[in-house]
């Protein structure tokens, strides 16, 4: 835990014990540097409380890296609530109030939106104790809802790109996609996919959803242990981070690798070990942005939904395509290349 704490690169971490549930409340302030840090709130349980820290470091820090490549006014933070392992839901409503409560006290440091675990519903219970850093309220309570389909948009958007870089059109027809993840963002990004007329293959762990893609649309179902030898042309992970390591990277058979979830890559060398094997890398920070930019968007700047989406679009295309050309003309990896850009911001301060 010590050195975990000695070695982040972050500028804050604020600890709470909830000792009524004995869940772990860290919230992680990676960098305010353009900003007072925002960051989802993500609800799980971990297999320790230190993978629990570890993952609150490494996601805010991609909130840092998110917002700065865009050039979005926000620094970057993150939530991690570890809830022990069978953790009774009726304990819920009150644990939220309390997490709420502490990001109130924090007067703005940090502001907070969903992330895996966590829902639009589940912010207007945070919002009656955290009230006004908490984004994404459902539009009952006054907020712009999920930012899932807005993620969802912009990763549909990367693959385009990606498949135009890798083809050179970004047409989808008869692309072959592999879906790993059907949540908030993977399930929209199917239906974007599917109108794009791709042809859409998908993993998923939760019975009710296997059932729903597979057996309602139609869709190929790839059980867990096949989905880093499918062949595919996209591989689109959406779901948890650190799918792409030593382990799996030489099993792939894809030609990119565009998906909504967090920390996709394991360590810094998997960016490496991707661009050794040809594989195009659309980093996950870069093409997971929509969320949380159409969210800010919609609920500081007053963009309607329309804006909102078109903006997506437009700074993902854009962002993606000038770091595919620094990566090609540099003779880096796509990760470095995406690092670049956002320390050039970080560092100028804007
Ligand atoms: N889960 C979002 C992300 O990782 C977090 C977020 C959502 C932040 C909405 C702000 C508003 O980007």
């Amino acid at each position: 835990m010590e050195s975990l704490l000695r070695e982040w690169d972050g500028e804050t971490v604020i600890v709470r014990y909830d000792r009524p549930t004995g869940a772990w409340i860290f919230i992680a302030i990676h960098s305010t540097r353009l900003g007072p840090a925002a960051g989802g709130t993500r609800m799980k349980s971990y297999p320790d409380v230190q993978a629990a820290l570890q993952d609150a470091f490494r996601l805010a820090a991609g909130m840092t890296y998110k917002f700065a490549t865009p050039g979005i006014p926000w620094g970057g933070g993150k939530a991690v609530i570890a809830i022990p392992p069978h953790f009774d839901p009726q304990f819920r409503p009150a644990l939220l109030r309390r997490y709420g409560a502490l990001i109130h006290q924090l007067g703005g440091l940090f502001s907070t939106g969903p992330d895996v675990g966590t829902s639009s519903a589940d912010m207007d219970i945070i919002a009656e104790t955290g009230d006004p850093y908490v984004f994404a309220r459902t539009p009952a309570a006054g907020g712009a809802g999920s930012s899932g389909p807005f993620t969802a948009l912009g990763v549909f958007t990367s693959i385009q790109v990606a498949c135009e870089h890798l083809f050179g059109e970004a047409s989808l027809k008869g692309r072959r996609v592999l879906v790993q993840g059907t949540g908030s963002v993977g399930g929209t990004l199917i239906e974007h996919l599917l109108a794009a007329g791709a042809e859409v293959v998908f993993s998923e762990v939760d019975e009710d959803a296997i059932r729903r893609f597979r057996d309602e649309l139609g869709l190929k179902f790839v059980p867990a242990e096949a989905v880093y030898t499918t062949e595919c042309d996209i591989f689109a992970p959406c779901a948890l981070g650190g799918v792409l390591n030593a382990d799996t990277i030489p099993q792939l058979k894809c030609r990119g690798v565009a998906g909504g979830a967090n920390n996709q890559l394991a360590g810094p060398e998997d960016a490496e070990r991707l661009r050794a094997r040809g594989i195009l890398y659309a980093p996950d920070y870069v093409v997971n942005v929509g969320g949380a930019m159409a969210i800010l968007g919609l609920e500081t700047q007053g963009w309607t939904q329309e804006r909102a989406e078109k903006e997506v679009t437009e700074s993902v295309r854009r962002g993606l395509r000038q770091l595919f050309e620094l990566a090609a003309a540099e003779g880096i990896t796509t990760e470095a290349a995406a690092r670049d850009i956002a320390e050039e911001r970080l560092s100028a301060g804007t």
